[in-house]
């Protein structure tokens, strides 16, 4: 979108956020343009999944009206207490911040970042799933930053990053919210959450981590209905009424300090967590590799990452590879 219409579409949204109806009159004038330019623009946000009322006589109306993320304030938050994550990027709209960002790394290396969009037009999940990602409706934020360790030193850190958000959304959940290997969050057996983290540079010295994150929100029934797997909501079981700026501030301040420990003392330290966070611990799962499932026990992780399983009463190790729990297989009768 040209920068100026992005502009006038940004302001006008600010306009609409309040939840009441404008004139197109009023907004056209609010925004030096004509009304049909003001049309235009309504039509611009719907296609970011928006839901805008126009009423004869009224005018627009975003319906509930829409709590925006407040930049300011969390980069107040990064910048008192983060030591990697000092910049933050806001965009009302891209196609994924994990796109944008490693290519805004790749002209401008150098200060660990975070990219947050309020929508995302081709927001990616991990195995070319596409990442549905309606305005305002739920969280996507993408971490650019590099650490002094080489890609062969990373086994874990994707781990790490679950077990932190883990740790800091259940201060905030009634259920407690529990980890899918290797990188979903649940609620209530649900996927709440996904992590996708893409490394690049050489195996020995540096690496460049662009993470991933996608929390659900309040996405509405329409919305999500191309999910494939049962999906639930932040919103919904929260223990105070919160907004997303102010969980995007405890989480990026967690997660600076959990990359931080990470590069201090590894994976190792975490690995004792897992049982009270793991929704399957102990469980039968299945795990799906490419071309066969196998079944067993889940029973921990290794300080590389990888799952420890129990098949048959010998432990077997798996570095990649969809869990889920296992479905009972009732016995027959006879
Ligand atoms: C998964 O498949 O579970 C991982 C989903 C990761 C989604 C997030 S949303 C922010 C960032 N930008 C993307 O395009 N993907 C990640």
């Amino acid at each position: 979108m040209a920068s100026k219409t992005l502009l006038r579409t940004e302001k006008l949204l600010k306009l609409l956020s309040d939840g009441k109806f404008h004139s197109g009159q009023s907004i056209a004038e609010e925004l030096e343009v004509s009304r049909t330019a003001v049309w235009k623009l309504v039509q611009k946000i719907q296609d970011w999944q928006i839901t805008v009322y126009s009423v004869r006589g009224r005018g627009y109306q975003i319906p509930g009206g829409l709590a925006l993320i407040e930049k300011e304030s969390i980069e107040h938050a990064l910048a008192t207490n983060n030591k990697l994550f000092k910049e933050l990027i806001l965009l009302s709209s891209i196609d994924s911040t994990a796109t944008y960002l490693a290519l805004d790394w790749k002209r401008n290396p150098g200060r660990g970042r975070v990219c947050i969009a309020e929508h995302q037009s081709a927001g990616r999940g991990r195995k070319g799933r596409p990442w549905i990602s309606p305005f305002g409706a739920n969280l996507y934020f993408s971490i650019g930053v590099e650490l002094p360790l080489g890609l062969s030193a990373l086994g874990g850190l994707s781990l790490a990053v679950g077990i932190c958000l883990c740790q800091t959304l259940n201060q905030l959940t009634n259920e407690p919210v529990k980890i899918k290997w290797p990188n979903d969050l649940l609620l209530d057996d649900k996927k709440l959450a996904g992590i996708l983290v893409e490394a690049s540079g050489d195996t020995t010295d540096s690496s460049f981590l662009n993470i991933g994150v996608g929390i659900n929100w309040d996405m509405q029934r329409e919305q999500g209905k191309p999910i494939d797997q049962p999906w639930a909501n932040l919103k919904d079981n929260l223990k105070r009424k919160t907004s997303r700026t102010e969980i995007l501030q405890k989480l990026l301040v967690d997660l600076d300090k959990a990359l931080v420990d990470y590069l201090e003392f590894g994976f190792s330290n975490l690995v004792a967590l897992w049982p009270q966070l793991s929704g399957m611990y102990q469980k039968e799962v299945s795990i799906h590799l490419p071309n066969r499932i196998a079944h067993g026990k889940e029973i921990g992780v290794e300080s590389n990452g990888a799952l420890r399983v129990d098949i048959d009463g010998n432990v077997k190790v798996f570095h990649s590879g969809e869990v889920s729990l296992r479905k009972k297989l009732w016995p027959k009768e006879d």
